[in-house]
C-alpha cells in the first residue's frame, strides 16, 4: 500500500506540497495549528497568491486525497511519512534562524508517534541550521525509536511553486537507512520516472544544499548590483553587460538581474542565518564575503531613494511619489522583506507623499505599512506624482504604454528600480528616464 502522507505547517511551502502529493495520488493530510488558515485551505483558498494553487487546493480537497487536521494526535495515527515545513524565521535582533517551530513539530510528531508504537519517517523540508537533523535524530533516537529523521530541502520559488513541486529541477534526500531511502523514491516516483535527478546523500549535503543555493542565487544578484555601482560610476550599461556575461555558459544569464536587489522570506534571512551558522561551527571567515552581499543589496535600496530624491529637487517635502509594485517580487502578493516597500517607507518618512500600487499585494501592505497610501491602479497611483517609481517588475508595469500615466502625472519622470522598462519608448514620449546602473 502507498503509504499516507502529513504535511505539517501549511505555509507557502506545506500548502504547496500537499496539494502537490495529493495531485500525484497519495493520501494527505495537512497539519496546522491555525484553525482559520485550514478552513481556508479546504475552501480552495491558498493563505498567499500562487498562481494554479487555489485550484489545486479545491481539486485535491473535493477528490478526497486531501483533508486538515490540527491534532498532532490525528497527524501521528494518519501518516507513515511526515513532512515537515514550518517557518524558520530570523530571530529578532540577530542573524540567526529560529528552529523552535521544527522543534516543536517534531516533538509533536514523534511523542504521539511513539504512544501510538507506530513506525514513521520524519522527513524535514525547512531551511535550517546545518546540524539541525543530527541534533532531532539523536533526540528522537531517546524518545521515539520507531521513528526515523529524513531531510528533503525545497528548492520551490513563489510564483512558481506548483510546477517546481511536481518537477522540480532536482531531488536532494539525506537519509540514514535503505528503507528512508525507499520510502521518499515511493513518494516522488513520478518526478524520478520523469528523469529529475535525485541526490542521496548525509544530513548536513541536504542541508547545506539549501542554504548554499540560496547564498549563491544572492551572490550573483548582488554581483551584478556592484557591477551596477562600477557601472553608473563609469558611464557603462549593467543590462547590455549582464546580457554579455550570460553568453558564456559556464555564467549563465538567470540571476543577473540588476536593481533594486533581493527581498522575500529566504534569501535575505537565510544567507544571514548561514553566516550565523557557520560562526558557531568555527567557520565564519568562509562567510564573511556573504556580509558584503548583503551589504550591496541594502545599499541598492538607499540608492533608489537618493536617486528619487535628486529627481524631486534634492528634498521630498511636499513632493508626490508614485509607487509601482509593493511585493518582493512580481505574481506574488508576499511583501516580506520588500525592497520596493522599503524604499516606499523611506521615502515617505523623508516627507514625501507616497502613494503605492500593485496588482496582487496592496492588502497585505497596507496591514504592513498603513501611513502609506494606496491606489488601485497605476494612473491612480501616479495622479499629480513628482516621479514615478518602478520598483516590482509586473508584466502590467512592462507592458504598460507611457501615454497610460501621461494625464496622471505632474512631471514626467520614471525611475526603473528593475531595469527591464524600454528606456528609448519613455524617452522618446519625452519622460525623463532613470535606471540603476544605466547611462542617462
Ligand atoms: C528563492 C529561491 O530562488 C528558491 O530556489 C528557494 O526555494 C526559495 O528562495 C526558498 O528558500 O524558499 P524566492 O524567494 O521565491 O525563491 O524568490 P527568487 O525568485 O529567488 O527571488 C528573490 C529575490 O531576488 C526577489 O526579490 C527578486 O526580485 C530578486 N532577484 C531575482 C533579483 O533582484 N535579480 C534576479 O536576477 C533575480
Amino acid at each position: 500500500m502507498a503509504p499516507r502522507l502529513t504535511v505539517i505547517g501549511t505555509g507557502y511551502l506545506g500548502a504547496t506540497h500537499a496539494a502537490c502529493m495529493a495531485k500525484l495520488g497519495f493520501e494527505v493530510m495537512g497539519m496546522d495549528v491555525d484553525a482559520e488558515k485550514l478552513a481556508e485551505l479546504a475552501a480552495g483558498r491558498a493563505p498567499m497568491y500562487e498562481p494554479g494553487l487555489d485550484e489545486l487546493l479545491a481539486e485535491q480537497v473535493a477528490s478526497g486525497r486531501l483533508r486538515f487536521t490540527t491534532s498532532y494526535q490525528e497527524a501521528a495515527e494518519f501518516g507513515d511519512v511526515h513532512f515537515v515545513s514550518v517557518g524558520t524565521p530570523q530571530l529578532r535582533g540577530e542573524f540567526a534562524a529560529d528552529v523552535s517551530y521544527i522543534n516543536t513539530a517534531f516533538d509533536g510528531l514523534a511523542e504521539h508517534t511513539a504512544r501510538l508504537g507506530k513506525e514513521a519517517l520524519i522527513v524535514g523540508k525547512s531551511t535550517v541550521p546545518v546540524g539541525t537533523a543530527d541534533r532531532l535524530a539523536a533526540r528522537l533516537a531517546e524518545t521515539a525509536p520507531t521513528v526515523e529523521v529524513a531531510w528533503n530541502p525545497e528548492f520551490l520559488r513563489e510564483g512558481f511553486a506548483v510546477q517546481d513541486t511536481l518537477r522540480p529541477d532536482r531531488l536532494v534526500i539525506g537519509v540514514r537507512s535503505q528503507r528512508a531511502e525507499d520510502l521518499l523514491r515511493e513518494v516522488y516516483a513520478e518526478p524520478l520516472a520523469a528523469g529529475v535527478p535525485l541526490v542521496v546523500t548525509d544530513f548536513p549535503t541536504a542541508e547545506m544544499a539549501k542554504v548554499s543555493a540560496n547564498a549563491f542565487l544572492a551572490t550573483k544578484i548582488s554581483f551584478i548590483n556592484a557591477m551596477a555601482e562600477v557601472c553608473e560610476a563609469a558611464g557603462a550599461d549593467v543590462v547590455q553587460l549582464a546580457d554579455t556575461l550570460g553568453y558564456d555558459d559556464r555564467i549563465g544569464r538567470r540571476f543577473l538581474n540588476s536593481g533594486l536587489g533581493f527581498g522575500g522570506g529566504c534569501l535575505p534571512k537565510d544567507i544571514r542565518a548561514f553566516m550565523a551558522r557557520a560562526g558557531e561551527l568555527g567557520a565564519d571567515q568562509a562567510l564573511t564575503f556573504l556580509r558584503e552581499v548583503d551589504s550591496i543589496n541594502m545599499r541598492r535600496r538607499a540608492r533608489m531613494v537618493e536617486l528619487a530624491r535628486e529627481q524631486c529637487g534634492g528634498g521630498f517635502l511636499g513632493k508626490r511619489v508614485a509607487v509601482l509594485g509593493a511585493a518582493f517580487k512580481p505574481n506574488s502578493d508576499d511583501i516580506r522583506d520588500s525592497p520596493a516597500l522599503n524604499v516606499a517607507g523611506q521615502i515617505q518618512l523623508q516627507g514625501a507623499q507616497v502613494t503605492v500600487y500593485d496588482p496582487k499585494a496592496v492588502d497585505n501592505a497596507r496591514k504592513m505599512f498603513p501611513a502609506l497610501a494606496y491606489a488601485d491602479s497605476a494612473v491612480e497611483a501616479a495622479r499629480g506624482a513628482h516621479v514615478v517609481l518602478h520598483l516590482t517588475e509586473w508584466q502590467e508595469f512592462r507592458d504598460m504604454d507611457p501615454s497610460e500615466l501621461e494625464g496622471a502625472v505632474s512631471e514626467k519622470r520614471i525611475l526603473d528600480g528593475r531595469n527591464v522598462l524600454d528606456p528609448d519608448k519613455w524617452r522618446t514620449a519625452g519622460w525623463t528616464y532613470r535606471a540603476l546602473g544605466r547611462p542617462q
